[in-house]
């Protein structure tokens, strides 16, 4: 799919990989891309600097009854959607201590919008033969996250849907791709890592280049877009032999220990 002339929607657009997402859309044409996210005054700030094709939304994609009038009123003011980027997600630092409250946060907020954006917009999408998922997940949905037992699990869900959409509806008209980067310059990891630390063993890329992947692989409609191509080599490795992929993860996980990001 080319973005030219699209109607896009970006949720976690106030800031990080949802921001560079919407700027590029517009870069590449789009006719609208509604930024929309909790943070309303970070998403005025990201629509302004957009320009006009933007437009500001304030959205809560953890609960059902905001998203579908959300989707709803999209719709009433542009006619359709061609591209829902379900990007919004949260991390939490936590282990075996997290409360149930937070489970049940991460939960709604990383997998309970995916199924709530698609829910709102699969029929209409349906109706006109057409359109697309963009599911935000992380590479920690592939693998794993050594510092955050929530995010880890609420990725692997993440990608699940994700897959069970493009196996239900793909044949119908509508793409679904899946984004899985590992760590990305956001304020995601650059308020809770020791950046530094993080550096001297893993690869930390820019939003941007994350954006222009995500159109590289739109307009090819493939599902997986690995950011960090290594993902890939570690995705058959788990695949090929699970337990030496586990104690690989035991000790990285014990390398990293001083990287764990206090508990959110
Ligand atoms: N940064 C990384 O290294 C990395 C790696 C892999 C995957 N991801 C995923 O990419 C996505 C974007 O992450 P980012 O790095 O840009 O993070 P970020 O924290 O910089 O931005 C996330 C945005 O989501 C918004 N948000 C959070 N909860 C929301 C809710 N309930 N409703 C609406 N908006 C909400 C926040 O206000 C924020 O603007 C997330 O799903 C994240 O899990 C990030």
């Amino acid at each position: 799919m080319e973005l030219t002339g699209r109607v896009a929607v970006v949720t976690g657009a106030a800031r990080g990989i949802g921001r560079a997402l919407a700027e590029r859309f517009a870069a590449e044409g789009a006719a609208a891309v509604v930024v929309a996210d909790l943070d309303s005054d970070g998403v005025s700030a990201v629509a302004a600097a957009i320009g006009p094709v933007a437009f500001p939304a304030r959205l809560d994609v953890s609960d059902e009854a905001e998203i579908s009038a959300f989707v709803a009123d999209v719709l009433a003011r542009h006619g359709h959607i061609d591209l829902f980027c379900s990007n919004a997600g949260v991390t939490t630092g936590h282990g075996l201590d997290a409360p149930a409250s937070v489970w049940e946060r991460t939960i709604a907020v990383n997998v309970l919008s995916h199924i709530y954006a698609a829910r709102a917009v699969v029929p209409a999408m349906l109706s006109r033969g057409s359109g697309y998922l963009l599911n935000t997940c992380s590479a920690a949905g592939l693998l794993t996250s050594v510092d955050d037992a929530p995010y880890a699990v609420t990725k692997h869900a993440a990608v699940a849907f994700a897959e069970w959409l493009s196996m239900t509806y793909g044949d119908r008209g509508i793409r679904v791709s899946c984004l899985c980067p590992q760590f990305v310059n956001t304020p995601m990891v650059t308020e809770g890592l020791d950046v530094d630390k993080l550096r001297q063993i893993a690869t930390i890329i820019e939003p941007e280049q994350v954006a222009d992947d995500v159109v590289e692989a739109m307009r090819e409609e493939r599902f997986l877009i690995l950011p960090h191509p290594e993902v890939a080599k570690y995705m058959a490795n788990r695949g090929a032999t699970h337990d030496r992929w586990l104690a690989g993860m035991r000790k990285l996980q014990a390398q990293l220990g001083g990287l764990e990001r206090p508990p959110q």
